[in-house]
């Protein structure tokens, strides 16, 4: 049989969440505000967690969120510009939503996020179909820009700030189970990975104050979550300091602050990246039982000379001496994971065989697979021909996502008949009569639901798997 890429089955579920193929939708609010906010975000989690920061700051102007755009006063949509197909996706998505404004002019519709940093006054002046633009800086301006709206001029603010971190507002959860929430710690990118357009869009790195981190981290567990997910574009430089420069924070003081929250409390942490990661986060997750034996940690290639037209600033070597470390540390069972990107330019075949060999000996638990899409501006669209046929980054995507199967499945073998613990985030896709929640290595596991609740920690024997998922019976 072969691979279809657009099947999801063939990757570990746990790639749904963090690179989601559909967008998220607001679901509806009751709390007595009469105008209506419909807001559907696309890509990764850092433009979830914005989402409930725009949700916050609609709410206490005067919005609830509807789960339907037919009901909205407003709609949103939160886009991301990381590949050429997210942004397709989004262009179908306002044509749809603009007939509906020709059904209801008073229907305000605006794009926030990386697309709308991207492509600015293409959406008012060329296109027409968008009445708000707001950057992913722009946030607290929305309900201003709301009001130039009404009052007959189009709206938009793509300004890109050195220290917006949204610190003081607390987002509202939005598709919450009540027991995992995303918490951002930083905004931005410094990082100039040759193929990536998000230090165009999200601007500058910046760190959230540590001492607002721990506070929403409290709150969150004090109303009842079980996991939070900080995160940040490259959390291992997280980096911040009081104004009297007496208190210095980097990632792994802020982790410890984060699991000393209470104990009961999953941290996790998304992205890593492999020339920052230090031995002291990995002593931090070692030390701390509540926070979680995984890593993201994009290897994007496994070629020396094309990690280095990426601009990746790291070499196989050094990538590998990384997961050595963690295997020594944190030990072997440590769940990793890796974004590969194929067909980047002037990829050989060689080269492409360098990433298949890097994937066999890191032995990946999960991994988030692309074919290299060119965007417009990036230090690759201007320096490097995008040279490598489309149908061959295609069949090497089929390749590595063949073997990336085989590894999942490979390991998911192996913890046949180990107790996992399990924090219960919800029912399974298939019944009502069982539950799915997450090991520490993030891997979805569904057991019988029998007398287990939602947000309690269960030991599950495993029995049984696939790809993507572990399947077994809790354990009293
Ligand atoms: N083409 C394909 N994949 C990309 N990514 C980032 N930019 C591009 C691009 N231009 C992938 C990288 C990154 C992940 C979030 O998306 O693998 O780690
Ligand atoms: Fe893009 Fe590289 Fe920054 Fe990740 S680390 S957001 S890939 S520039």
């Amino acid at each position: 049989m072969t691979t279809r890429i657009k099947d999801l089955d063939i990757l570990p579920s746990a790639a749904e969440k963090e690179y989601c193929e559909l967008p998220k939708i607001s679901l509806d609010q009751h709390t007595g505000n009469n105008r209506k906010l419909y807001i559907e975000s696309y890509g990764c989690q850092m433009n979830y967690s914005d989402s409930e920061i725009v949700t916050a700051v609609m709410h206490a102007n005067g919005f609830d969120t509807t789960s339907q755009p037919q009901l909205a006063d407003v709609i949103f949509l939160n886009t991301c510009s990381i590949r050429e197909n997210a942004e397709q996706k989004v262009w179908k998505r306002l044509k749809e939503f603009n007939i509906l404004k020709r059904k209801n002019p008073q229907l305000t519709i605006g794009i926030l996020g990386c697309m709308a940093e991207r492509l600015k006054t293409k959406f008012l002046e060329q296109e027409k179909i968008v009445d708000i633009v707001a950057g992913p800086d722009a946030y607290r301006d929305l309900p201003k820009l709301i009001n130039d709206v009404n009052e007959g001029s189009k709206a938009v603010n793509v300004f890109l700030s050195r220290e917006e971190t949204y610190a003081d507002i607390t987002p509202v959860r939005l598709n919450s189970n009540g027991i995992t929430a995303l918490i951002s710690i930083m905004r931005g990118c410094d990082n100039m990975c040759s193929f990536c357009v998000v230090p165009y869009t999200r601007g500058r790195e910046r760190s959230r104050d540590v001492h607002s981190i721990v506070a929403e981290a409290q709150d969150l567990y004090d109303r009842g979550y079980k996991e939070v997910t900080l995160l940040g574009q490259n959390v291992d430089s997280y980096k911040w300091q009081s104004a009297d420069g007496i208190e210095k924070v980097n990632f792994a003081q802020l982790l410890e602050r984060v699991a000393l929250v209470n104990p009961e409390l999953r941290v996790r942490f998304s992205t890593s990246h492999p020339k920052d990661i230090t031995d002291e986060v990995l002593y931090a997750i070692k030390r701390h039982d509540n926070i979680c034996n995984y890593i993201h940690l994009p290897a994007q290639s496994g070629n020396n000379r094309i990690l280095e037209l990426m601009n990746r600033t790291y070499d196989r070597e050094w990538y590998l001496g990384r997961i050595e470390a963690i295997n020594r540390i944190i030990g072997t069972d440590c769940g990793i994971s890796t974004d590969i990107i194929t067909g980047f330019c002037s990829e050989t075949e060689e080269e492409h065989q360098d990433t298949l060999s890097l994937m066999q000996q890191v032995r990946y638990h999960f991994a988030y697979m692309f074919s290299y899409s060119e965007r417009p501006g990036t230090p690759a669209a201007k320096k490097l021909a995008d040279d490598v046929p489309e149908s061959v980054k295609q069949r090497r995507l089929v390749e590595i996502i063949d073997m990336q199967a085989s590894t999942s499945k490979a390991r998911n073998l192996e913890e046949i008949g180990k107790i996992h613990r399990v924090l219960v985030e919800g029912f399974s896709k298939k019944s009502t009569e069982q539950l799915m929640g997450r090991n520490t290595q993030n891997t979805v596991v569904v057991f019988d639901k029998k007398h287990y609740q939602m947000g309690q920690y269960v030991n599950v024997q495993i029995t049984d798997c696939t790809r993507g998922t572990l399947m077994g019976q809790g354990i009293d």
